[in-house]
């Protein structure tokens, strides 16, 4: 569904990615793994277009994305659920605008289709409609707030939803919550995934293709048997948490 060909980017003196090869297999749940700093994020952020790459090709669903102007960005953007670190809600709206805001921005929709589809979404992640629409951002709880965000995203029925470290900084209840939904996602709807995330053991009850980042190229990627079967000592110090002293960072 996404294809990352030879990708380079630079901040600065600093090339972050080298030569990123990556693919985003369609209705599957991709999990990329990487040290913090390594460029996870920075790939995310290349697949809705709000980097560029210096060099090499990215497509979704067969179609060069890296080099398209901002009106036919914004119509692949609209296909791409994007599920930012923090949630990102709006402090000033209540959490019924903030689920409303996306759905009015890009459809047409008569007053009672849209409460419809703001219900059905706080629904879906495990909210109570009637109580939780006239609250605001700061009432609730980090996990709250998180699935009012992943509401907002389902909103715009997307056909991938990108997750940046989804679970990071929730109790484990609500890591476990998002985790399901996220395979409950891809069995029910077929949904795309990719995850980005330190949490292991979350990761590994999501995923179906494994990806590593590390000095800013993929060095192994594969289902999950055989990634975590990988002979790649980046790999098996990654997932097993293995302290055998620093691995030579670039
Ligand atoms: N817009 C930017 N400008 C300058 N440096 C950046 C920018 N975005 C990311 N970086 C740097 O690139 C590196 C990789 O960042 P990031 O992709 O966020 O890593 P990760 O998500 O794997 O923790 C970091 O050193 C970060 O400081
Ligand atoms: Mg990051």
């Amino acid at each position: 569904m996404i294809r990352f060909e030879n990708i380079t980017k630079s901040f600065g003196k600093r090339q972050i990615l080298r030569g990123v090869n990556l693919e985003i297999e369609q209705g599957k749940t991709t999990v990329i793994f990487g040290v913090s700093g390594g460029g996870k994020s920075t790939i995310i952020k290349h697949m809705v277009g709000l980097l560029k790459p210096d060099s090499g090709i990215i497509s979704y669903k067969g179609m060069r994305i890296d080099n398209i102007d901002e009106s036919a960005l914004r119509e692949i953007r609209k296909k791409i659920g994007f599920l930012f670190q923090s949630g990102a809600l709006f402090d000033s709206m209540d959490i019924r605008g903030n689920v409303a805001f996306p759905i009015i921005e890009h459809q047409k929709l008569t007053p009672k289709e849209l409460e419809y589809k703001i219900d059905e979404k706080l629904t879906m992640v495990g909210l109570d409609p009637k109580i939780v629409k006239s609250l605001y951002p700061e009432e609730l709880s980090g996990g709250m707030r998180k699935r009012v965000g992943l509401a907002r995203t389902l909103a715009l029925e997307p056909e991938i939803i990108l997750y940046d470290e989804p679970t990071s900084g929730l109790d484990p209840v609500t890591s476990d919550f998002i985790t399901q939904m996220i395979c409950r996602l891809r069995d029910e709807m077929g949904m795309t995934s990719v995850l980005i995330s330190h949490d292991i053991a979350e990761s590994f009850k999501a995923g179906d293709n494994y990806a590593m980042l590390f000095d800013g190229v993929i060095v192994e990627a594969g289902g999950k048997e055989a990634f975590q079967n990988s002979p790649n000592e980046v790999v098996q110090q990654f997932i097993h948490a293995r302290s055998t002293g620093p691995i030579a960072f670039h």
